[in-house]
């Protein structure tokens, strides 16, 4: 298989998705070593999670599309297949170096499942219409134009498709609040700068956080951007939120 960095070199929204995508190529070799250091493996355990809300056992094919957008070294890409063994996945990321970083994950059945490509959040290189399920990782906090993207979103979702999202939204409570703040100041971007050897990305964790919705203003967003059936779910004391939605019939 030829690497994903040699055959596209994508140009992104604006000066932040540069910038962003710089980052992840830079910290791609250990990104997976820092996941799951900095949350003892709980990672593992949330996408699993969030992974089940896509519900594509009620989608009425037995072999579903599904879009993984920002899907970065594709955990979760592999995450679907491997409860939707059927589904032919798209791993979508701007970072060429994060969908590299993750294809020695490729091998045997899941490697004919999953395809990995470049691809901007906001110009989506995929039909309207098409997706069963569009599930993204700890990725639309990153995005430059959050009401673009969610609108790409509903565009390439069939009417009735779930969209899932799990993320860090800014925390709601006081005690997920204090927790977020005082690990992402201290010992997250520690674990990040001896995972990755790279402090800044791990500075700028808890900075997207705190810039970024709270979940509950996100799903109002949702609503607003063609979505309907609005769920919310905290994980782990609200530290990660799975929000998944279904895709309001346009006509
Ligand atoms: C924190 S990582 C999450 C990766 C993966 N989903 C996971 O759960 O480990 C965020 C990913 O989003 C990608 N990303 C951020 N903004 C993007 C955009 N505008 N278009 C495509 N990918 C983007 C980054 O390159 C990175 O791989």
């Amino acid at each position: 298989m030829s690497d994903v960095h040699a055959e596209t070199e994508l140009v992104t929204h604006d000066a932040h998705g540069t910038t962003v995508q710089g980052m992840f190529d830079r910290i791609a070799p250990g990104y997976d070593r820092a996941n799951r250091w900095m949350s003892l493996w709980t990672d593992v355990r949330w996408r699993r999670r969030a992974v089940e809300a896509l519900a594509l056992s009620d989608c009425g094919t037995e072999q579903p599309n599904v879009l993984d957008l920002c899907a970065g070294t594709m955990d979760s890409s592999v995450a679907i297949h491997h409860k939707y063994p059927q589904a032919s996945i798209i791993a979508g990321d701007f970072s060429a170096g994060m969908l590299d970083a993750g294809r020695h994950k490729l091998v045997g059945p899941v490697g004919e499942r999953i395809e990995p490509r470049v691809m901007d959040a906001h110009a989506l290189p995929v039909a309207d219409a098409s997706q069963h399920g569009l599930f993204c990782a700890f990725g639309v906090r990153n995005v430059s134009d959050l009401a673009l993207a969610t609108s790409e979103q509903a565009r390439v979702l069939k009417p009735g498709g779930r969209l899932v999202i799990l993320e860090f939204f800014r925390p709601a409570g006081l005690l997920a609040r204090g927790a977020h703040g005082v690990l992402g100041a201290t010992i997250l971007p520690a674990i990040g700068w001896l995972a990755t050897g790279d402090m800044t990305a791990y500075r700028y964790l808890p900075k997207s956080i705190h810039g970024f919705n709270d979940a509950e203003t996100y799903g109002e967003l949702l609503g607003d951007h063609g979505f309907d059936d609005v769920q919310i779910t905290p994980l782990t004391l609200g530290l990660a939120w799975i929000v998944s939605a279904r895709r309001r019939d346009p006509s």
